[in-house]
């Protein structure tokens, strides 16, 4: 091949080829910092952060975890539609504000039956209600029902009206927060002026809001949570149906080619049946990939083929693209569309976001960085219980579960299994990924994610990336390491 070809479309970049030169005179400290962001088209969160659809790294544990702090996961699809929409509604149930629609009980309801509510539906306690008028008539918690007979009816152990405290359906989280302090009590019934229940708080729901200032929340304030679909399959509307019903916000295209007739003609299936859904279209590289998403209602571009820590679709089919220039060649291409661009995969530290950032994406979405974590689904190797299980959807681990088909149309393996030490809680890491993104931020003048898209960057030489990492020394850590 000549490099004279028309073909010949010149080399590309990854993060590891360029550098960031400081801006003279910033005085943008960590504390004016937003790392708020646009992950998708309509969908704001407080960290600029997703949790790969991969099954060593996000199911309900993991989404929730995530979203306390400011992201989102993304829940893989090794899963039934089943067990996958579970998944969904776990962290949907995981905490919310207002329940508008409280499940309630008949002063006729047994104690036997209001056990067996509790333990399908999590909760310690029910409204009461007129089975005929709807109009609240008390309420039951656990307190009221210990030490009865599991024949006793509610009506006889519940806290009747007017001894129960209620309040009027316009009541907002912060005062509902206000009235658990004063009163000492764990749930709040919302009433309307027929004095029919319309609405319940409960203790640790509000509590919860306190706790997590930063998480990413719905309209109802329950967590925000994506879900992996696939492209082909006769169980693609199916599953998204069931998602959607489920509750799920965001729908994340999950095959390895975005630009593929299949991917795009999916995509606009898709869109056609859900237009209120958030829909992100598989992963592209290319201006044209990009374009042709955005034509048929992508919600935001995800950029990255072939770059995964356990990706070996490369080495396979010599497809996809250095990740900077691949982020850089999308977003300027898609700037006035005001479509958000996700980077997905090959990122390995707080140094690569910021890269990311720079190339022009809103978000990251990462598998590498959280794995092994305490919040992934699996435990700990049997081989060695210091380190979890981190593989590719595409290895052949992944692709021998049932319902995985990211890769199933050759079954040749495109992704490798790998192990990753143990590394704690999700939170250390994300708040270790922030420190660094917010340092960087300060040195490059920006106060938010969108201005890091005017910042300079340069090419290294092979030489200047040896001198920008740790050279002529033996580490200490290494050293101790031999000797022992
Ligand atoms: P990192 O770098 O975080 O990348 O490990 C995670 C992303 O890689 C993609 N992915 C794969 N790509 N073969 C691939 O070519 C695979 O087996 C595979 N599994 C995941 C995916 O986009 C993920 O978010």
């Amino acid at each position: 091949m000549s490099l004279s070809s028309k073909r010949y479309k010149g080399s590309s970049l990854s993060f590891n080829d360029v550098f960031l030169p400081p801006v003279t005179g910033s005085n943008v400290f960590p504390d004016n910092v937003d790392l708020s962001t646009r992950l998708t088209q309509n969908i704001k969160t407080k960290l600029p952060f997703w949790t790969a659809a991969m099954d060593t790294v996000t199911s309900s544990t993991m989404a929730i975890a995530i979203a306390r702090l400011g992201g989102v996961g993304v829940i893989h699809r090794n899963f039934s539609i089943e067990d996958q929409v579970e998944e969904v509604i776990a962290v949907k149930r995981s905490q919310s504000g207002m329940i508008t629609n409280p499940v309630t009980v008949t002063e006729a309801t047994t104690l036997a039956e209001v056990e067996q509510l509790s333990a399908r539906y999590k909760n310690s306690g029910f409204p009461v209600i007129d089975s005929r008028t709807k109009k609240l008539l008390g309420l039951i918690t656990n307190r009221d029902t210990r030490l009865h007979s599991p024949k006793t009816l509610v009506k006889e152990v519940m806290t009747p009206r007017p001894k129960l405290l209620t309040q009027q359906s316009n009541t907002t989280s912060e005062e509902a927060l206000k009235f658990f302090i004063k009163n000492k009590l764990e749930k709040l019934p919302l009433v309307d002026k027929n004095d029919n229940i319309v609405g319940l708080y409960t203790w640790k729901d509000v509590a919860k809001k306190q706790q997590y200032p930063n998480a990413s929340l719905d309209h109802q304030d329950r967590l925000l949570v994506g879900a992996a679909i696939g492209v082909f399959g006769d169980d693609l509307l199916p599953r998204a149906q069931a998602l959607v019903d489920a509750g799920v916000d965001i729908l994340v295209m999950d095959a390895k080619n975005g630009h593929h007739q299949s991917s795009l003609k999916a995509l606009e299936v898709l869109k056609n049946k859900f237009p209120k859904i958030e829909i992100v279209p598989p992963n592209v590289v290319t201006a044209k990939g990009a374009l042709a998403q955005i034509k048929r209602g992508a919600a935001a571009i995800k950029v990255g083929i072939g770059v995964g820590s356990i990706c070996t679709s490369t080495d396979v089919t010599g497809v996809g693209m250095p990740q900077f220039s691949a982020v850089l060649e999308v977003s300027e291409a898609i700037v006035k569309k005001n479509i958000p661009v996700i980077v997905d995969g090959g990122l390995r530290s707080s140094a690569d976001i910021i890269k990311a950032f720079v190339a022009g994406s809103s978000s990251i979405m990462s598998g590498r960085l959280f794995a092994g974590t305490d919040e992934t689904p699996n435990e700990p190797l049997s081989e060695d219980p210091n380190f979890k299980l981190y593989r590719g959807m595409g290895s052949s681990g992944a692709q021998s579960g049932r319902y995985s088909s990211r890769y199933l149309q050759n079954r040749v393996p495109e992704g490798v299994e790998s192990a990753i030490p143990l590394r704690g809680p999700v939170e250390k890491i994300v708040a270790t990924l922030v420190v660094g993104i917010k340092t960087s931020m300060c040195e490059l003048a920006s106060v938010k994610v969108k201005d890091l898209w005017k910042r300079e960057f340069r090419q290294y030489t092979p030489s200047g990336i040896s001198e920008s990492h740790p050279h002529d020394i033996i580490l200490l850590e290494e050293m101790r390491r031999s000797t022992q």
